[in-house]
């Protein structure tokens, strides 16, 4: 079965599970809540259960404790190939970009600048969601055509043209894949406000019509210089 017939099959099943998780179905116009629910419960007759490799199919995230790796391995040297078949079209043979696609390497201490750039050595957090972008996403136009090994190997790959990993022997796998920490990560945090801002939320908040009296303007963008006038604003190369 084709992927998207198999994504028909699916979602077929997915929203009569839904409707009728909803109360969608129709029930006898007289029915009252309770048997209304009963007929909700019964089989509806469409669609099937997902099989359990069509449910693998989708489920396909990796975390950054490694839960969700798939099995398989793959050097850096191995990916240096792939990469130059399938990627550096695009990416360009350093990850610097081919023409206007986005780069996969470099950036690195730009954050911070007027002019950060952000790739995977610079931003990105997680070994992990490097791995799992490109297991969903690339190469683009043929998504999730790689094999777990070509998955691991073109994976080391960026890692290596990020400096991430230097030894071009080295191997990916679901255990050395724990050795890997992008240098953006620490930058990463949970969102704590619940925490750290509680003291300044009021206890019941306004929800309606919470402004006495007209609205007024009291700043315009132009005067912040968000919009500048034609000629006043910084120079653009
Ligand atoms: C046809 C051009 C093309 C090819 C080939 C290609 N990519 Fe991409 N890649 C893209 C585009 C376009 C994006 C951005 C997609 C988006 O933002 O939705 C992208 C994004 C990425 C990113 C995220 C970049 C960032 O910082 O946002 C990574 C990593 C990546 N590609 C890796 C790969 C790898 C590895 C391969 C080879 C297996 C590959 N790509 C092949 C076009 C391509």
């Amino acid at each position: 079965m084709s992927k998207s017939s198999r994504l028909a099959v699916l979602s077929a099943g997915v929203l009569a599970l839904v409707f009728a998780s909803a109360g969608m179905i129709a029930a006898a116009p007289k029915a009252t809540k309770q048997n209304a629910h009963a007929e909700a419960a019964k089989p509806l007759g469409i669609g099937r259960e997902a099989k359990p490799e069509e449910i693998a199919g989708w489920d396909i995230d990796i975390r950054p404790d490694g839960q969700g790796l798939p099995p398989g391995k793959g050097t850096v040297k191995q990916g240096e190939a792939i990469y130059m078949q399938q990627c550096a079209a695009c990416h360009g043979e350093f990850g610097e970009s081919a023409g206007r696609w986005p780069i996969v390497a470099g950036g690195a201490g730009t954050l911070a600048t007027h002019d950060p750039v952000k790739s995977v050595g610079s931003y990105w957090p997680y070994a992990s969601t490097v791995m799992d972008y490109i297991r969903r996403a690339m190469p683009f136009g043929n998504a999730q055509s790689l094999t777990n090994d070509e998955l691991y190997a073109v994976t080391a790959y960026v890692f290596y043209l990020n400096d991430i990993i230097q030894d071009e022997h080295f191997e990916l796998n679901a255990n050395s894949f724990k050795s890997i920490k992008l240098p953006n990560e620490r930058n990463f945090r949970d969102d704590d406000r619940d925490v750290t801002e509680k003291s300044l939320w009021r206890k019941s908040p306004c929800m309606n019509n919470c402004l006495p009296g007209a609205a007024r303007i009291t700043g315009r963008a132009r005067a912040i210089d968000v919009t500048p006038e034609p000629g006043k604003g910084p120079k653009v190369e």
